[in-house]
């Protein structure tokens, strides 16, 4: 049988449970938490100097899932400005509700925000903006690119940036080109088909250089412990391993070679090392602030 592929755009049960079990083996919320808390005041400044007087703040979330990330951003925003306006594009009506339930439990960390949760995609944002041609102080996709295919993206990129007011910023946080999941492609594309090609950092800091837009990049490094991945009777160490390779039900319907390579990749490459008797692999973020002038 061919190996499956899911796309986050289903949001089907199976890809919440994988993106569970990464995030529980993973350094990813603790890592990308830090960076905000301690890097972002440099995009608050940004923001302050070139909107000056301005009291709401109004900013964009794109593919926010359950908000982990976006509420501190909201948090280290209302630092600054004394109201913040979130709206929220999120297609997935399940963590719309996951989203309203964090934003509750952290009420009081939230006074002077407000939020519009729409369970659209991001298309569907453009046909409504066609209209109301709402525009943004802020916006930001963090790890939500993987629905854009790769030829779409620079017209992606230039119809997000048009929803930001002059002097407004965008953060983007993607797969670094040296993730596990990227590596494994580069090196084995070509006996892998149908595996599909992922977009990675580098593809849009050049899509961003070919649309002549400014940005600041940097990686946050996120080590991710796939220990469990080698026990086929582990049910998060099925999750985790289709996380990490983008395939449904890698073990269950994946071919047997694809598997063993799988397997030889992750225990012998750049991408991963041993300790204490456990795996590791890394996967690093891309972050990419873009200014808009
Ligand atoms: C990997 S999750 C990231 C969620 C969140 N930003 C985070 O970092 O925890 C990707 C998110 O993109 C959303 N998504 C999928 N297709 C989308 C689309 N076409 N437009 C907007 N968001 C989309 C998914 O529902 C999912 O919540």
């Amino acid at each position: 049988m061919d190996v499956n592929f899911y796309t986050p755009l289903q949001a089907s049960q199976q890809y919440s449970a994988s993106f569970e079990a990464y995030k529980a083996n993973s350094e990813e919320n603790q890592n990308i938490s830090r960076w905000i808390s301690e890097q972002f005041d440099d995009i608050s400044r940004s923001l302050c100097k070139q909107f000056e007087g301005v009291s709401t703040l109004s900013i964009l979330g794109i593919g926010s899932g359950d908000g982990t990330f976006e509420v501190e951003i909201v948090i280290q925003l209302l630092k600054t400005f004394p109201s913040v306006a979130c709206t929220v594009v999120e297609p997935s009506g399940e963590r719309i509700e996951s989203y309203k339930q964090l934003v509750e439990k952290r009420k009081s960390a939230l006074h002077g925000a407000t939020f519009e949760w729409r369970a659209e995609s991001l298309d569907e944002f453009y046909e409504v903006n066609r209209v109301n041609k709402r525009q943004f102080h802020f916006l930001s996709l963090i790890h939500s690119c993987y629905f854009m295919k790769h030829q779409e993206l620079e017209n992606h990129l230039r119809q997000i940036t048009g929803f930001l007011y002059a002097g407004g910023q965008a953060l983007i946080m993607h797969d670094a080109e040296t993730t596990l999941m990227i590596q494994f492609q580069k090196r084995f594309t070509s006996n892998l088909h149908p595996l599909r090609p992922t977009i990675h950092g580098g593809h849009i800091k050049d899509a961003l250089k070919n649309l002549q837009i400014e940005y600041e990049a940097s990686i946050i490094p996120i080590l991710c412990d796939a220990t469990k991945c080698s026990d086929e009777d582990s049910v998060e160490g099925n999750l985790l391993l289709d996380f990490l390779f983008a395939v449904e039900g890698c073990r269950a319907n994946g071919k047997s070679e694809i598997l063993k390579m799988i397997f030889e990749f992750m225990n012998n490459s750049d991408v991963s090392f041993n300790e204490n008797g456990k795996l590791y692999v890394r996967m690093p973020t891309q972050v990419i602030v873009i200014s808009v002038t």
